[in-house]
């Protein structure tokens, strides 16, 4: 499911459209205001959607930017709506959701959009130019006001008696109404097939190692190891389950240089918490976990790998399968001054067909630049034997080396492990 958020400043009546629309597969779950008593806001406490207004002014546009982040990340949000949103977003607000913001605006731009052309505005502009045909767009956001690549468009006839009120009604009702809603629903389903673990992992020339957590459609506990390399000595490589622990191991132990970077324990447990890791923290974080310490205690004093000029970050993940289901994701990553950032990234809302996925290098580059951000937010299609599949074909056969699929069912506590190595299938 695509998780939208709407901003309204004003009457909400396009908000009101898009929530009497079917979005699917988008659904609205959070409705937030710059102004505290906004109509909007009423429209969807109607309907049971948490809905918040801030006051930009008392709060200042940094204080009330980074309470809007903090509500999108509490609520997981996938996609923004501005549905006559009136606030122009800061440049690091919008970068950071790139791609991810719509916006209507009631005419056709490039032609009457941009700073001080809003609400009504934006119609008294129009007649006063005398242009015979307007309309509204719908758009993605950018850093420039109104300016971000057009997604839809419709016209209609300017006519000689209208006013800036009739025109703008004319506009909302007969285009905008309908335009939003479906402009919308077709991005959620751009957006849906984007965000397919397959999809996104097809997109990659080389993501190095990577660790998902989440949940399968059916809601059980999956977690995914996957070890993708370059040189001969890390391809010289296979996983290996040992009763529950999966290791890596070398094919030739003949050509084994340096073991140190490459084999280690990818996963393992202790009582309901599953560890997941790209090299041999996985030691300290079990370790940590079996003195009754926490995951970030036992990666305290771990940093990114030393293999200059790489610097292969160190991703490691935490299941917690028993009582409270929950999962952290964490990266320790090399900094520009080469000091370490310790990031880490417990899970929001736990989703059926949802999960999160962090990988090594963000870019195929010399050298090999860490994974950037966040952890993304993947969908997950069938069950573990049919994700185990698609992720293995989805990854580039010139560089896959190992997968690991472990299933959790949450009731049984049943684990069922499928491991597809490149050497085996040669
Ligand atoms: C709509 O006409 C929308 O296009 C416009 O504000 C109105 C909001 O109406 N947006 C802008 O001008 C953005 N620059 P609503 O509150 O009834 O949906």
């Amino acid at each position: 499911m695509i998780r939208i958020a709407v901003l309204a400043s004003g009457s909400g009546t396009n908000l009101q459209a898009l929530l009497d629309a079917d979005l699917l597969p988008g659904e609205v779950v959070l409705v937030a205001s710059d102004k505290p008593d906004a109509q909007a806001l009423g429209r969807s406490r109607m309907k049971g959607i948490p809905s918040i207004g801030l006051d930009r002014k008392t709060l200042g546009r940094k204080a009330f930017e980074q309470t809007l982040e903090d509500l999108l990340g509490e609520h997981a949000v996938d996609l923004i709506v501005l549905a006559g949103f009136l606030t122009i977003l800061s440049a690091p607000f919008v970068n950071a959701h790139r791609n991810r913001i719509i916006n209507i605006h009631p005419s056709l731009l490039p032609s009457f959009g941009g700073k001080g052309y809003y609400g009504e505005r934006v119609h008294e502009a129009v007649l006063k130019r005398g242009v015979k045909i307007s309309g509204a767009t719908v758009h993605l956001v950018t850093e420039e006001a109104d300016e971000g690549p057009i997604l839809a468009q419709q016209a209609l006839s300017v006519a000689d008696d209208d006013t800036p009120t009739s025109l703008g009604q004319r506009i909302l009702k007969t285009i905008e109404w309908t335009l939003l809603p479906k402009t919308v629903q077709q991005y959620c389903r751009k957006l849906e097939e984007e965000m397919q673990l397959e999809t996104y992992l097809k997109g990659l020339r080389y993501p190095g190692r990577g660790i998902l957590c989440g949940l399968s459609e059916e809601g059980k506990a999956l977690l995914i190891y996957f070890i993708t390399a370059r040189s001969k000595h890390s391809r010289n490589r296979m996983l290996v389950a040992q009763n529950e622990m999966v290791r890596t191991q070398a094919i030739d132990e003949s050509l084994l240089v340096d073991p140190s970077l490459i084999i280690y324990r990818a996963i393992d447990r202790i009582g309901n918490a599953f560890v997941v890791a790209n090299g041999d923290q996985s030691d300290a974080i079990l370790a940590s976990l079996a003195c009754g310490h926490s995951f970030e205690e036992g990666l305290a004093a771990a940093t990114y790998e030393p293999d200059a000029p790489n610097y292969t970050p160190r991703i490691s993940a935490l299941f917690q399968t028993g009582g409270p289901i929950s999962y952290t994701l964490s990266i320790l990553r090399r900094r520009e001054d080469g000091s370490c950032e310790h990031a880490f990234f417990p899970s929001a809302k736990l989703q059926a067909g949802e999960g999160h996925l962090i990988h090594t290098y963000e870019k195929e580059e010399e050298p090999l630049s860490s994974f950037a951000g966040e952890p993304r937010k993947m969908l997950l299609k069938g069950s573990g034997e049919t994700l185990a599949q698609g992720v293995w074909q989805s990854l580039d056969e010139r560089v896959r080396v190992g997968l690991c699929v472990k299933e959790i069912d949450l009731d049984t506590h049943e684990v069922q492990t499928i491991i597809i190595n490149a050497e085996e299938r040669r």
